[in-house]
């Protein structure tokens, strides 16, 4: 067993929220989200926020102090270190899942503020997500959150997934576990050193 490195009791106890952007049972992006949470950097926990009963952003439910779903959501974003957005691409941009999730979570009282976020799309063409990691981009680069300076994008699923959807090649694995680690590094530097 090797010792644990300086980095990885950097990473102690330190909490990131996965948000999957695509509510169907087979979502190839919730496999993505389900491989990030198993093979999460040392010390990093790799949590998936159910985000199935976010309702629809609407302001008079909002001034009613909210649906429960959206408090309970609210207090385990403030609760984390970082938020990683697992997205689909949808028309060249953002599901509206993903769109809804951080309307909400804009407003007040802002739970996300000072929080590291950053995207990872799964896609089956081999643009990768390009078109939705830059609107998310655009999109983040105007909140209180802290945009980590990198997304993922991995095309070309089909030949990635096992017969039972999970994501199995592993060149992509590897891929997906150092970018968790630049991103937890990245979450890190927030948390006061
Ligand atoms: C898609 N899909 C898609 N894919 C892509 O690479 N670029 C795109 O612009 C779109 N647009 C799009 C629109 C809509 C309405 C749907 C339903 C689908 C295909 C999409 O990437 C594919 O269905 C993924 O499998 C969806 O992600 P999950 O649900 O598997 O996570």
């Amino acid at each position: 067993m090797t010792g644990r490195s300086t980095s990885d009791l950097y990473h102690a106890r330190m909490r990131i929220l996965a948000v999957v952007g695509s509510l169907r049972h087979n979502s190839v992006n919730a496999a993505t989200a389900r491989a990030a949470a198993t093979r999460a950097p040392t010390g990093v926990a790799i949590e998936i926020l159910d985000v199935s009963d976010i309702p629809l952003y609407n302001g008079d439910i909002e001034a009613d102090g909210g649906p429960l779903a959206v408090v309970a959501m609210q207090h385990r974003v403030a609760a984390a270190d970082g938020i990683v957005f697992f997205t689909p691409e949808y028309n060249s941009s953002l599901p509206a899942v993903v769109k809804n999730v951080i309307d909400w979570l804009s407003r007040p009282p802002r739970s996300y503020e000072g929080t590291a976020v950053t995207a990872i799309a799964t896609t089956p063409g081999r643009r990768a997500g390009a078109g939705v990691l830059a609107h998310f981009t655009q999109i983040m680069e105007h909140q209180p959150t802290r945009l980590f300076g990198e997304t993922l994008g991995i095309g070309s699923y089909t030949g990635k997934l096992d017969a039972d959807g999970e994501l199995v090649d592993p060149a992509t694995l590897e891929e997906l576990h150092d970018f968790l680690e630049r991103f937890a590094d990245f979450a890190a530097t927030d948390a006061g050193g």
